[in-house]
């Protein structure tokens, strides 16, 4: 049996690929909503969610964007009915168990950020053997936020950095942004360029508050389940029309 061929994307012409962001961060709001208009569960919004996400890390590996950070599970999620907390749950091990494969196949490397001690242990296993296999690849980097909050991020590292000074291993003058930085959980991802956010809310939601610093926000309307290649080019587009100027003058 031959293997299905793999069917890249080609950039759109209208974009460059020299401006391109190095990394793209996503919200993905508006699952809920998007069931509750066809009369459909919370949970199908969820499930059609996974799609675009799919696609989305699809046309980033495609175009040359070379990581993709998206926000699955905040710490204040826990506060969700119950029933969807579980079914969110067992959607994150099912995804991964099944895209394992096609992962492995495209590149893919993944990694979860947040709280992770926290999760059903059969949601860890999952996430631990994601992790190890595709530690190696070389494609983009896919980093999934799962009971993440960036207020207890920033918690952690700073909890972190005082037993190292309480240990007498840095003193406190040696604290600076690159030091904090490699204490968070992205100290290998490296901050967003651009942060796209469905469903039209101007919020940040308490996703990766240090990394976002000097961000690009694009906000649309579009609920995540609908959100495509069209809608995902003109956020890209968008973006290359921005003058980031990281706090200078030109
Ligand atoms: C927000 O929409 C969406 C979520 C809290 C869940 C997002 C998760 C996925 C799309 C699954 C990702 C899976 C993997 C394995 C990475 P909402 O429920 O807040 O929508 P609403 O604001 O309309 O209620």
């Amino acid at each position: 049996m031959t293997a299905k061929p793999i069917i890249r994307q080609v950039l759109p012409a209208d974009l460059s690929q020299d401006r391109l962001p190095r990394h793209v961060a996503v919200i993905m709001d508006g699952n809920g909503r998007w069931a509750k208009n066809r009369g459909l569960p919370r949970i199908m919004g969820h499930r059609r969610g996974v799609d675009t996400l799919k696609r989305v890390l699809r046309y980033c590996s495609d175009w040359g964007v070379r990581a993709l950070t998206a926000y699955a599970f905040s710490t204040e999620n826990w506060g969700r009915p119950l029933e969807e907390v579980d079914f969110l749950m067992t959607l994150f091990e099912r995804v991964l168990r099944q895209e394992l494969a096609e992962m492995m196949e495209e590149d893919v490397r993944i990694s979860f950020v947040g709280n992770l001690a926290a999760l059903p242990q059969s949601l860890r296993a999952e996430i631990d053997r994601a992790v190890t296999q595709t530690t190696g690849n070389q494609g983009i980097q896919f980093t999934v936020a799962t009971n993440y909050g960036g207020r207890q991020e920033i918690i952690q590292a700073c909890r972190a950095i005082a037993i190292k000074v309480q240990q007498g291993h840095i003193q406190p003058e040696d604290i600076d942004e690159t030091l904090f930085t490699h204490h968070l959980y992205t100290a290998e991802i490296g901050d967003p360029d651009l942060l796209i956010r469905t469903s039209g809310e101007m919020r940040i939601s308490n996703f990766l508050l240090w990394q976002l610093a000097y961000a690009e926000i694009y906000v649309t309307k579009t609920l995540w389940p609908d959100f495509d290649q069209t809608e995902f080019h003109q956020a890209l587009y968008d973006y290359q029309q921005r003058d980031r100027r990281f706090g200078k003058v030109r």
